[in-house]
């Protein structure tokens, strides 16, 4: 078991637990909540971060692919639609994200293969796929080595896994800064756009939503080092294992926003200052790509991505 989880004395199967309801609350919004997008951005974005970690094996496209913890579909989806995948098999513990990614895929009219399963044990034949991926999963899974084991298991030789969006946890540590700063910086900022504290949340909820929102905290189980990940997939038999960082600047202007705008009651952020944020991390993520990710050591990043091949 990882070390955060042991020192919260929960169990694995408490981990997975609260995970599958946590997302299950999460799924109806999340899309909106993450600016996901299933058009020409959401597809650069995740073509993007693939392309860091594939390069040319990208081009080459890929068969069969199943997606580990694919949530409402953000990589899938927008892979299908970019034509780098031929048949999308998406897997989640939560009913919930399985239902609503199943929902984005015909309302894109797409056809993809899903099932309800724990990264630790997946329900396929050994080698039955050419890709395994999965964007920010592995952080949320207590026995990494087992679920290492059977990403090795399901892929034919020659496949590959790649996992992208995964905390550094000097990265983690580094985002702390701004999310600091906006909380000291929030009255001000609120008194200058002209908006108010968010509205008190409802009291009557039957639903135990609230107290599902509050487990938020208890999901992520890990941060990591580059050589952590590279550990995990070298003792589960994968070669040529790379590990690369990703956003730097771009992350602590999207912290610094996004603590901004959760102090405010959000009918009352204006659009124009909503563009800008947006604008200003896309054009901050340019610069990391072209600057700052070739030059920096990886941990020092908010996300870490991994790539392997089975030999
Ligand atoms: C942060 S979300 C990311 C979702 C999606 N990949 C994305 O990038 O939008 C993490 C996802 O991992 C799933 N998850 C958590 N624990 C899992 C486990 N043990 N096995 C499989 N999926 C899991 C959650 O239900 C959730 O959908």
């Amino acid at each position: 078991m990882c070390a955060p989880a042991m020192e919260a004395g929960r169990s694995a199967d408490e981990i997975r637990e609260v995970n599958t309801r946590y997302h299950d609350v999460a799924a109806p919004s999340y899309d909106s909540k993450w600016a996901i997008d299933f058009g020409p951005v959401g597809q650069a974005q995740v073509l993007g971060k693939l392309q860091k970690l594939l390069g040319n094996w990208l081009r080459q496209g890929y068969g069969r692919s199943v997606e580990i913890g694919a949530g409402t579909g953000y990589f899938s989806l927008n892979l299908l639609q970019a034509g780098v995948v031929r048949e999308a098999t998406c897997t989640d513990i939560s009913p919930g994200m399985i239902h609503t990614l199943s929902a984005n895929a015909r309302r894109l009219g797409l056809s993809i293969r899903t099932a309800r399963a724990d990264a630790e044990s997946l329900p396929f034949p050994a080698q039955s796929f050419d890709l395994v991926l999965g964007h920010a999963v592995l952080h949320h899974l207590p026995d990494l080595d087992r679920a290492f084991a059977e990403f090795h298991r399901v892929l034919r030789p020659g496949g590959r896994i790649a996992f992208a969006g995964e905390p550094s946890r000097v990265g983690d540590r580094i985002a702390a800064i701004p999310k600091r700063g906006a909380s000291a910086l929030a009255p001000a900022w609120r008194a200058l756009i002209g908006a108010g504290t968010p509205p008190p949340e409802p009291s009557d909820d039957v639903n135990g939503d609230d107290a599902d929102h509050a487990l938020e905290r208890l999901v992520d189980i890990h941060a990591f080092s580059p050589g952590e990940l590279r550990s995990h997939a070298k003792r589960a038999g994968f070669e040529d294992v790379t590990v690369r960082g990703e956003e730097l600047m771009a992350n602590w202007f999207g912290w610094f926003n996004r603590a901004l705008e959760a102090s405010a009651n959000p009918d009352e952020v204006p659009m124009l200052w909503r563009q800008y944020a947006f604008n200003g991390y896309l054009l901050l993520q340019r610069l990391d790509r072209r600057v700052l990710e070739p030059l920096l050591p990886p941990a020092i990043f908010y996300n870490l991505l991994l790539t392997a091949r089975r030999t």
